[in-house]
Formats: structure tokens, sequence, C-alpha cells
């Protein structure tokens, strides 16, 4: 397994639509283990693969609690088939967005499809934590991230601070 770079934004690489791959094979697998070695190195509960700069439509999560056993799911062309009416607001953070964070509403639970990394199709409930992360994961897959679900004038202050952070880091003196 290896680590992977993780992109921060603004970056047009998290602006693309990832394409759906075409089965879960030995290259998609070893993708997938890279992104949860990279998720537990970064302290994240989710990655989606443009966020390493893979246009493909992998996720990564795992939700569990301090203390819990790991439980990380690897998830190909997932497809959101049922969403609740019920809404619920969490306070969402993102690896491409470091140290930001904003209350989001989404569906409090989703019905999901996915390619599992056996290729086998699976269909999971979820609610609570795992179908916020899921969600904001899935958007990633469409080039949103959580800030595009917040208001302009929030999500404007917190791009225009990560872009100075950049260009800061790259004008650094060594
Ligand atoms: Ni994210």
């Amino acid at each position: 397994m290896a680590l992977l770079p993780i992109i921060t934004a603004p970056d047009p690489r998290l602006k693309i639509k990832a394409r759906s791959v075409l089965e879960v094979d030995a290259k998609v697998r070893r993708l997938m283990d890279d992104m949860v070695e990279t998720m537990y190195q970064a302290i994240g509960v989710g990655l989606a693969a443009p966020q390493v700069g893979s246009a493909m439509r992998v996720v990564v999560v795992d939700v569990a609690r301090d203390g819990q056993p790991p439980q990380p799911m690897r998830i190909a062309n997932p497809e959101i088939l049922w969403r609740s009416e019920a809404m619920v607001l969490a306070n969402e953070g993102c690896l491409s967005l470091p140290e930001h964070y904003a209350d989001v509403e989404r569906p409090a639970e989703i019905r999901l499809r996915y390619l599992d990394h056996e290729n086998e199709i699976r269909e999971i409930e979820a609610k609570g934590m795992l179908a916020t992360c899921l969600q904001h994961e899935i958007d990633h897959l469409d080039g949103l991230l959580f800030v595009d679900h917040i208001s302009t004038l929030k999500r404007g202050i917190i791009l225009r601070k990560l872009a100075k952070l950049k260009r800061s880091r790259v004008l650094a003196p060594v």
C-alpha cells in the first residue's frame, strides 16, 4: 500500500465529473487500499478518488468511533437509490479544505447501491454519520465540495483563505 498526496482546493481536479469503473479489478482494488491508508494517515472518515488525482468513481469511508475496530468500506460506482425527506444538519470538514468546517443540511437517510472491493453488487441503507459521509464523498465524484452547499458568501471566504494559503506556500522562501 502507498500513501497518496491529497489535493486541496481550489484545484480544477476537484471540479471534474469522475467516470465509472468497468469492474473492480486489481488496479481499482490497489487504489482503494491506497486510499484507505491515506485516509487513516490523514485522520479522515472518508476520501474520494478525485482528491488523490484519480478521476474514477471510487470512495472509501470509515466512520468507526475511537476505540472501535476499523470498519473501512471500499466503494465503486456508488448510486443513491433513495433519499429520505427528513433532513439533518451536520458540521462537515474535508481533507481537501483543511481546517475549514461548516454546517451542511442533507437527507438523513439514504439507500445506496455500489460495487465492493470484490466487484460484488451491494445495497445498504445508511443513516447518521455514515449517510452524511457517503453523500459528501459521492459529491466529490461530481465535482462538488461541501462548500457548494453553503452560502456564496461563506464559500467565498473559505476558498479565498485556502487560495491565499496556497500562494504563500508557493512563494515562501526555503
Ligand atoms: Ni471531502
